[in-house]
């Protein structure tokens, strides 16, 4: 009878509402004998845009001490309202969630896409008869772009220059590489897709290339395939039955997840994990999407995603049995959900819930 510290951040707008019905499925399932007896023992930390504009604070050092010492974290999202001048870009976005993304070593962000038989595709027919659709992006979570290497000089002048340095270490990128073979390894079809952008950026290309083409040869049973980013948006919108496993960038699979959230179903639907695959620090599962302010308040936001990430955590945690549930519990959810109509955020949540609960 396991006993597993999780740390809950709902954070901001849909972030707190998708999270409440997310640890409601949680209950129902760790109640039932799918669990195999394992509890969760949950701790709130009240951390995002509200606290930040009460007390200055973002992730104060003790408390991230505390959330490194939780077997799993679930978060909801962060960021406040658009253009807010007490709250600058980045504060939240920066100082919260790429801190712990980057403090705990989640350089595996896994991102799967699937057209669930009840999911609603805006693809055409001609297009979903191509195949199935069920893909998974292996998105690097430590380095690119979001390190925050680079600066801005004479700031506010018409001579203003500002530089964002990507970072892609050997290190980094053998390690992201090879947890995607060994993934697509796993995998039925077996194949591996790179999506980069080697053609303009060349030496960020060419350390990806070298290493995927390094452990590739570690892999035979595996299929590679290269695309540059731009292509692989196309084959995305026209073919994505094509896509297997997809190992990339940072900055890239951020665009890629929410394209790929589309097409499948919607960015309510998109499930992500922030997985440190050495088990050094807890891993962390949370919906692709952001805090929706746009929606916020109005129990407009469709939690599913929140709960697919409970899935995900319950997967990494062992407990495939419970994960399944979940996940089955949302297949058969969605076949049920009436085209056109508008559930809130709660009954979607307690329909969920139900299923769970048998
Ligand atoms: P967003 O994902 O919050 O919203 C984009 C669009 O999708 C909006 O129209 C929104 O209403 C809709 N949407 C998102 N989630 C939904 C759901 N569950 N159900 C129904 N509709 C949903 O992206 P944004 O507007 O670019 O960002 C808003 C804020 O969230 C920003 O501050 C951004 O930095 C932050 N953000 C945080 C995370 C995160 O915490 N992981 C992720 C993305 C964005
Ligand atoms: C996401 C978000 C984050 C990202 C932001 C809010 C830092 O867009 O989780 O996809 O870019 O990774
Ligand atoms: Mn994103």
């Amino acid at each position: 009878n396991q006993s597993l510290k999780l740390a809950v951040i709902p954070g901001d707008g849909i972030g707190t509402e998708v999270t409440a019905e997310a640890l409601k499925v949680l209950e129902q399932v760790t109640a039932s004998s799918v669990a195999g007896g394992a509890k969760f023992e949950p701790t709130r930390y009240d951390l995002g845009a509200e606290r930040y504009l009460a007390t200055g604070e973002v992730l104060p050092d003790s408390v991230l001490a505390e959330i490194r010492n939780h077997d799993v974290i679930l978060l909801g999202a962060v960021g406040g309202k658009p253009n807010d001048p007490n709250l600058p870009p980045g504060i939240l976005e920066r100082g919260l969630l790429l801190r712990l993304r980057f403090e705990l070593d989640h350089y595996v962000n896994l991102r799967p896409s699937r057209i669930f038989p009840g999911s609603v595709s805006p693809l055409a027919p001609h297009i979903l008869e191509k195949g199935e659709v069920d893909f998974v992006v292996v998105r690097e979570g430590t380095e690119g772009p979001y390190t925050g290497n680079g600066g801005a000089l004479r700031v506010g002048t018409p001579a203003e220059v500002a530089t964002e340095v990507s970072v892609n270490t050997a290190f980094g990128v053998e390690r992201v590489v090879r947890d995607a073979f060994a993934r697509a390894q796993r995998r039925p079809r077996q194949k591996l897709t790179l999506v980069h952008k080697t053609n303009v950026l060349v030496n960020a290309g060419s350390v990806w290339w070298r290493l995927f083409q390094e452990v590739a040869a570690e892999y035979p049973e595996v299929t590679t395939d290269y695309m540059h980013i731009d292509a692989a948006m196309i084959h995305m919108t026209t073919d994505p039955g094509r896509f297997d496993v997809i190992v990339t960038d940072n900055l890239f699979g951020d665009i890629i997840t929410d394209l790929a959230a589309a097409v499948t179903g919607g960015i309510g639907l998109a499930a992500s994990g922030n997985v440190n695959p050495d088990r050094t620090a807890p891993s962390m599962f949370e919906p692709v999407h952001g805090s929706a302010p746009d929606i916020a308040g109005q129990a407009k936001a469709d939690p599913t995603a929140a709960i697919l990430s409970v899935s995900l955590m319950l997967d990494h945690l062992g407990l495939t049995e419970a994960a399944r549930t979940v996940e089955d519990a949302v297949i058969a959810d969605l076949a049920s959900r009436e085209p056109g109509a508008a559930l809130s955020t709660p009954e979607i949540g307690d329909r969920i819930a139900a299923r769970v609960a048998g």
